[in-house]
């Protein structure tokens, strides 16, 4: 059976995927062409996928956050959506990108810039429900 984890156990163990997040989100701003953007947005994919996961699985910090703010369950209900929605957005994103040869799809760029807030205003959210769970000192 696996061990119980605390909240603060459950993020301080994604702290390291979080950084490496911001990275790409980073280099999404720096990428000058749709071939770039393609590289940045697969890289972003994958480890976005694998991040989710590691939110979502059993014993992972979206069951700790469940077990200690049961009320909260409804928002963390709504942050695994978003986690469904991202990862299609970026993979969609991705796809467009890689397909431009050379040209610039329209309004590429500022949908780029739409998903990094998107996914910045998602960890927010994330991070404002850790706070509170360790206030009560899960
Ligand atoms: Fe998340
Ligand atoms: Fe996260």
């Amino acid at each position: 059976m696996p061990e119980t984890i605390t909240v603060a156990q459950a993020h301080e163990a994604l702290v390291d995927d979080h950084r490496r997040l911001h990275g790409l989100v980073a280099r999404l701003g720096e990428a000058g062409d749709a071939a770039a953007l393609a590289t940045v947005l697969g890289e972003l994919h994958e480890a976005l996928t694998a991040h989710f996961n590691l939110e979502e699985k059993p014993g992972g910090l979206y069951d700790a956050l469940g077990v200690c703010l049961a009320e909260y369950r409804v928002v963390l209900g709504q942050l695994v959506d978003d986690h469904f929605r991202i990862a299609g957005h970026v993979r969609d994103l991705r796809d467009r990108a890689a397909a431009a040869h050379g040209r610039e799809p329209e309004g590429l760029f500022a949908e780029a810039k739409r998903l990094a807030e998107l996914l910045a205003e998602h960890e927010k959210r994330e991070h404002q429900l850790v706070d509170t769970a360790t206030a009560r000192g899960a």
